[in-house]
């Protein structure tokens, strides 16, 4: 049985996740919620979203960083040219498997058929941006957890999907 895959990600109303490389909001209640969600696991990730999280390697995090650079490899970091490539070494080391984007990544995983978990958190706002979510709504999901939340610029809702 191959292991289950979680995808967690923060995306707007408009499924806009990302813009200029960077996240497009400041969301401090979403980013410790990701600090600790993701600490001591197996991440999966596209080279942008690698260069632009400068806590990545911290906290035990093992990394798999998805790249045509191999030069990327490091302690703690390994490298893969493919979705495929990355699921298949995230297999053989410990721990569950986040992914963690970009919008490709996310795409083709999304597009899998074998059992994913969704750690969404919908923020409830139409925003800028030129990264998106891939639309996710029509799957077979169901619903594990939702909690809503706000700070002094966003209403946002924590769920946990499964399918
Ligand atoms: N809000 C959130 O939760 C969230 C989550 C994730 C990302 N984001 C946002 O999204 C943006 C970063 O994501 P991104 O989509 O631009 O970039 P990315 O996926 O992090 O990185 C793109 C690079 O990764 C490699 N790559 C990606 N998909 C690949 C595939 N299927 N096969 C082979 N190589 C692949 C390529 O690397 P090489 O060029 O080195 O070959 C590609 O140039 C940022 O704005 C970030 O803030 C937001």
């Amino acid at each position: 049985m191959p292991k289950m895959i979680n995808l967690m990600v923060a995306c707007a109303e408009n499924r806009v996740m990302g813009r200029k490389t960077r996240l497009p909001w400041r969301i401090p209640e979403d980013l410790r919620l990701f600090h600790e969600e993701t600490a001591g696991k197996t991440i999966v990730l596209g080279r942008i979203c690698y260069q632009t999280w400068p806590r990545a390697r911290e906290d035990g995090r093992r990394l798999i960083v998805i790249t045509s650079d191999p030069s990327l490899e490091r302690e703690g970091v390994r490298v893969a040219r493919s979705v495929a490539e990355a699921l298949d070494i995230a297999e053989t080391m410990p721990g569950e498997i986040y992914v963690n984007g970009g919008e490709r990544i996310f795409g083709e995983v999304l597009a899998l058929s074998r059992p994913m978990r969704l750690h969404l958190t919908l923020v409830h706002a139409d925003v800028q941006g030129d990264r998106h979510f891939p639309e996710w709504r029509h799957l077979p999901w169901r619903e594990l957890y939702r909690r809503e939340s706000s700070d002094e610029n966003f209403r946002y809702t924590f769920f946990i999907l499964e399918r």
